[in-house]
């Protein structure tokens, strides 16, 4: 059986930091109330030439030299992104032209939030169908640029950042010790769609528009939509919480991610928790994470992990794979 298997990773974060005293000058906000209910105490923000095409494609090239790769060994990039560079073409296609690459094909993913796990989700069945050897998937995001700066409901809780893993195909044995992705889990649902949106859109505004978000709604909703997918996995492969080397999960807020994992019965130890450094980076901060807990060695080769994500839309997914 063909598995999809992580080869290489990388990170890319812009250069400039914030701090939340930094944006106590400009919002009518704190340290306290942002640390206490979110756990954010810094997020990046991109700056002039600092684009979602320029911090994707960054983390694109680290993870080809992590995975000692060139693009030439690269058939298909994803790009899970919701501030693409340009309308169209897509920020994948842009992202293949700076890393070079002439063949092969490359497109986004829009899931908002749950972009990564989507663009994961897709690549592997992409790799399985024999369609692709080896996919860049890459989770990027410049939400500074779409977000309301008079509105502390929102502003004080996202950053920008990007990072990519490189999936390749390897023979398995069609068993849980395989490495590579075991198994996925998508959901959407509409009804909850102005929960959490841009106000603008090429179709109806013709303008960029605004992050706007019902917070305590998403709120509600997200324990119990990310335990549901979590706990499809589990089913789906026999497996259980006590089998779970790492949770590393869309990093929004503390309180949600301390609530899934407390509800599974999956220990904090077991957490990856990077929301603290970057804040929420939408699509980004899944491969963030994985690049930070992969890099300082806590995610080993052979480790069961568990991606998972909530967001716009809603959506929600979850991805189980061995590292
Ligand atoms: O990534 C996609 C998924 N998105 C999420 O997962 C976000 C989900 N939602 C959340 O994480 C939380 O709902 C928030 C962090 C957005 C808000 O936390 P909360 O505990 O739900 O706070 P709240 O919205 O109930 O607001 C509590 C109070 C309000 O004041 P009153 O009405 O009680 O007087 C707000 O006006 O906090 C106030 N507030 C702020 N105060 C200082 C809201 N934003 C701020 C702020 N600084 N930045």
């Amino acid at each position: 059986m063909i598995r999809s298997v992580v080869r290489g990773f990388g990170a890319a974060l812009p250069k400039r930091v914030v701090t939340n005293r930094e944006l106590e000058e400009t919002v009518d906000t704190s340290d306290e109330w942002i640390v206490q209910r979110t756990g954010i105490r810094q997020r990046y923000i991109a700056g002039e030439g600092e684009t979602t095409a320029s911090l994707g494609a960054e983390a694109a090239r680290k993870a080809l030299d992590n995975a000692g790769l060139t693009i030439a060994d690269i058939d298909l990039i994803i790009c899970a992104t919701s501030t693409p560079d340009n309308t169209f073409p897509a920020t994948a296609v842009n992202i293949q032209n700076r890393l070079g690459m002439h063949h092969g094909f490359a497109f986004d993913m829009q899931a908002v939030c749950s972009g990564f796990v989507y663009a994961v989700s897709t690549a592997d069945l992409h790799i399985r169908c024999g369609m692709a050897r080896r996919v860049l998937v890459i989770g990027a995001e410049t939400f500074s640029r779409i977000l309301d700066w008079t509105d502390r409901t929102t502003c004080v809780l996202f950053g920008d950042g990007a990072g990519a893993l490189v999936l390749e195909a390897l023979e398995g044995e069609g068993t849980n010790a395989d490495r590579g992705v075991l198994s996925s889990h998508l959901r959407s649902d509409g009804t909850h769609k102005e929960k959490l949106y841009v106000d603008g859109g090429p179709s109806t505004t013709g303008t960029v528009g605004h992050l706007r978000m019902e917070g305590r709604e998403v709120f509600k909703h997200a324990v119990g939509m990310i335990t549901d997918v979590i706990e499809a996995a589990f089913t789906a492969t026999g497996t259980t919480a006590d089998d779970i080397d790492w949770l590393v999960p869309h990093q929004a807020n503390r309180r949600i991610i301390d609530g899934s994992a407390k509800k599974l019965g999956i220990p904090l130890e077991k957490v990856v928790v990077t929301v603290d450094l970057h804040g929420n980076t939408s699509a980004a901060s899944i491969p963030l994470a994985l690049s930070v807990a992969a890099a300082d060695g806590r995610i080993k080769k052979g480790d069961l992990v568990m991606l998972e994500a909530m967001g716009g839309g809603f959506t929600w997914g979850a991805v189980l794979l061995r590292w």
